[in-house]
């Protein structure tokens, strides 16, 4: 919306707003960049053995900030030899040192690694923030702060492990291969490696082509604990290298999380090879508000669960379920919210919604979005301006969506929700499940026993009530259907690290 003439006059007059201001703008804060240096290096290598080695290939490929499209670093290319030269090297410190080393050994060097995070908290969360596009207020008071928690959590476990699995006893399975996607790389990094250690196992991880500096500037956190080499080794490179990785012999276990199209693959290809699998994959979670709910707190948690972190999450709020008698009221509340969202540059300590990760994602966005309207849905958008440069893509909502929307069935993976509405609890069961996939869902009532119901009801793994994307490390996350199966967090994600003797 334009400001009326007058008052721009009047701007002007004073000198201080360019012409063409929008109505927007008058709410914004002043520029408030974080200038924490991220220590990036031009170059960097495979982490192999507890070293930093080049590639056998000699090749790399460039890492850039989405936010600007700048070159950060340029990244080895990892091939089939240097992923087998990973294994061979975990599979030699497996049966040499990890395996011998007691559980109360192996918590110390958890707890190093952790503390040591602490310690350059905000040096990783400015490089996150430049790789991945993610606000800095995220990637500085969440995605950091919950890898460090993560590994708190499970040097807790390592000597007592002998309660994961009551009457029976756990041994660690031996080297493990695991491919993370680009939306929380340091997170799904903890996530992956923090039970696998606690439990006795060794690693070699995958971090995505668009996000891996922080797993290599993890690697220098690993020789400053002085983890015994070969115990994690990190290579790099895009679905090849990823292919390897899930194939290699030497692996007892593999671990992925990204695409339900690329977990297909993975499993199809490892069929009958007798690899223990996990699998987190896509997700289309429903949050559900009944007509009794606290509407205010229930906005702010539909805000957070689909625009946190642009939508790049897995089990993101991205379809809302509205109760009728206050669907109105509801939508007329989220149009006020997401006007006074700011967008823009990720690393300004003000910015709520930061970069989509790479252009492939902002065009697989804005594919989606196009569906929406062509197929009948009504969008909205708020009038804010974006940066010229970088991959941005405004908060947007749709409302009168059908379940038979492409907007409504399929993972968008981007700052989009689809607005359904319900009459009874059993349609909004109904509909919250009819959908491929089961990661999460959120409830919003003010009873407790529709609460209870629902979430016996609901097919998802996470169920939130009057809140939405809460963690915590002993809480286990993960699927159904098709958004995969196995847990991580808690006691269940170490057993998925273990072999039940
Ligand atoms: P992706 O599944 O291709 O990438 C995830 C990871 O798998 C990356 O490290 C990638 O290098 C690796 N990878 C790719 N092909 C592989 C293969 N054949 N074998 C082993 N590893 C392989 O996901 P992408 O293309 O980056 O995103 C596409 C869509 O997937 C997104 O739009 C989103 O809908 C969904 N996605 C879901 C995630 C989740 O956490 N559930 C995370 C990332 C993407
Ligand atoms: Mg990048």
């Amino acid at each position: 919306m334009a400001i009326s003439a007058p008052q721009k006059k009047t701007a002007g007059r004073r000198g201080r707003s360019a012409p063409g201001l929008i109505f927007g703008d008058l709410w914004q804060y002043d520029p408030a960049p974080e200038t924490a240096d991220p220590k990036l290096k031009p170059r960097y290598d495979l982490f192999i053995d507890g070293e930093f080695v080049a590639p056998r290939g000699g090749k790399y490929f460039d890492t850039i900030n989405p936010a600007n499209e700048q070159k950060l670093a340029k990244i080895a290319l990892a091939g089939a030899a240097d992923v087998d030269a990973a294994y061979r090297a975990a599979h030699r410190a497996y049966e040499k040192v990890w395996s011998r080393t007691s559980g109360r050994e192996r918590a110390k060097y958890l707890f190093r690694i952790a503390r040591l995070l602490q310690d350059r908290a905000r040096e990783f969360a400015v490089a996150e923030t430049m790789d991945g596009g993610k606000p800095i207020k995220e990637s500085r008071d969440f995605d950091v702060p919950m890898c460090a928690a993560h590994f708190f959590y499970h040097a807790g476990w390592a000597d007592k492990l002998e309660y994961v699995a009551a009457g029976r006893r756990v041994a660690p399975l031996g080297v493990v291969g695991q491919v993370i996607p680009w939306n929380f790389p340091l997170l799904m990094l903890a996530w992956k490696i923090a039970p696998a250690l606690a439990m006795g196992n060794c690693v070699v991880l995958k971090p995505a082509e668009t996000t891996s500096i922080t797993a290599l500037k993890f690697a220098e956190i690993l020789q400053d604990a002085g983890l015994p080499p070969g115990v994690v080794n990190f290579v790099t490179g895009a679905g090849a290298t990823g292919a390897a990785v899930m194939a290699h012999p030497l692996a007892a276990k593999v671990a992925f999380t990204g695409s339900t199209e690329v977990g297909k693959i993975i499993m199809r290809s490892l069929a009958g090879s007798g690899k223990k699998m996990t699998m987190e994959l896509g997700g289309k979670a429903a949050n559900i508000v009944f007509d009794d709910a606290p509407l205010d707190q229930a906005v702010e948690g539909i805000v957070n669960g689909i625009f946190f972190n642009q939508g790049h999450v897995c089990c993101a709020g991205s379809r809302l379920l509205v109760h009728e008698p206050v669907a109105d009221a509801v939508l007329a509340k989220l149009k006020n919210r997401i006007k006074v969202l700011r967008v823009g540059d990720p690393l300004d300590k003000n910015t709520d919604l930061g970069a989509i990760n790479s252009k492939d994602q902002l065009e697989k966005i804005r594919e989606l979005v196009d569906s929406g309207v062509k197929e009948g849905a009504e969008l909205y958008q708020p009038p804010c301006r974006l940066p010229e440069k970088g991959f941005y893509f405004r908060p947007t909502l749709f409302s009168d969506v059908t379940m038979s929307h492409r907007i409504a069935r399929e993972e968008i993976f981007g700052p989009v929700l689809s607005i359904l509405t319900f009459r009874t609890v059993d349609e909004a069961v109904e509909k919250a499940n009819n959908t491929a996939f089961g990661l999460s869902a959120g409830v919003w009532t003010d009873k407790g026993s529709r609460i209870l119901k629902m979430s016996t009801e609901l097919k998802a793994g996470v169920i939130w009530a009057n809140t939405f994307n809460k963690f915590d490390p002993a809480s286990p996350f993960g699927g159904y259907k098709e958004s995969g199966f196995g847990r991580e967090g808690g006691r269940q994600g170490l057993l998925d690290y273990a072999k039940l003797t």
